[in-house]
């Protein structure tokens, strides 16, 4: 395959006081991939995500978006460039139900704005019954429609994964990144996860994916990168990267025992 390159990252490095988080890391997705990010426990896999998300201000680093100079400087300019993810430890708003928790991502993409929300115009709320429609669609589409109406904090583990999936569709983002979505669930529910990412890709969105399950990375996607403190050790198709002896070790090494690591909050 070799289709047009939706992101083109360069020579990320990023320092916390002594610690190298990131040196010097690229990587080139193209439109319609699955995208593997791989490494060990505290390899910089997050803080990459956090750096291309404008989270973090990298050290250095140049960024290319569908072909124009991307600066990851601003959440919200994130957004709107169309990159939408979700967080290792799962950020929702617990007292909001599953379709409003949805319902926020998408009033990133409203027109009518805060005075309208503040007046009620008639084309706010026409904006809103838009905004609820399709967020009950997401819902489905996610597989928890049945859920629209649940407190986000009710919902198990592996429901408010995917309703974080749900909430970052609503941005219609053409990137979609999830830091380790597979956590906390079940052997159905990684199943079932699989099945939704093929969906997305299918549906004509990439997708960026950090993942510990190996045998989910290696099944879904098309290439993947492998960190290791901060550095890029190897990059290929999962069959490439399963075969290199510096990832063989990496994962040996240091990395063997923390599969499962961290449940989210
Ligand atoms: N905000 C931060 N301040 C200081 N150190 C950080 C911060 N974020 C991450 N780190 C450190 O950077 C390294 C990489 O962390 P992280 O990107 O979370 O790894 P991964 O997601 O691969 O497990 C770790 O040593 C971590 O402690
Ligand atoms: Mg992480």
């Amino acid at each position: 395959m070799s289709g047009e390159v939706l992101l083109q990252v360069s020579s990320v490095s990023k320092r916390f006081g002594g610690l190298q988080a990131l040196s010097d890391v690229g990587l080139r997705i193209e439109r319609g991939q699955v995208y593997g990010l791989i490494g060990p426990n505290g390899a910089g896999k997050t803080t990459f995500f956090n750096v291309i998300t404008g989270l973090y201000t990298p050290d250095s680093g140049t960024f290319e978006l569908a072909g124009r100079p991307y600066r990851p400087s601003a959440v919200h300019e994130v957004a709107q460039a169309g990159i939408a993810r979700t967080f290792q430890n799962i950020r929702l708003f617990a007292d909001m139900t599953a379709l409003e928790n949805v319902m926020v991502g998408r009033h990133i993409r409203s027109r009518t704005g805060l005075l309208g929300a503040i007046f009620r115009t008639p084309a706010f709320k026409a904006e809103e019954t838009a905004i609820a429609a399709r967020a009950h669609e997401l819902l489905a589409y996610v597989g928890i429609g049945q859920l629209a109406d649940y407190k986000a904090r009710t919902l198990s583990y592996g429901d408010q994964r995917r309703l974080e999936i749900a909430r970052a569709l609503a941005t219609e983002p053409q990137l979609l990144a999830l830091d380790e979505p597979a956590a906390g669930m079940n052997a159905t529910e990684k199943v079932q996860l699989r099945t939704l990412i093929d969906k997305i890709r299918n549906d004509g969105r990439t997708v960026l994916l950090i993942e510990h399950d190996v045998k989910l990375v290696m099944g879904l996607c098309d290439r993947v990168t492998v960190l290791d403190y901060g550095k890029q050790i190897a990059q290929g198709t999962p069959a490439e990267v399963q075969r290199n002896a510096l990832v063989i070790e990496a994962y040996l090494g240091h990395g063997a025992s923390t599969t499962e690591q961290e449940q989210p909050a």
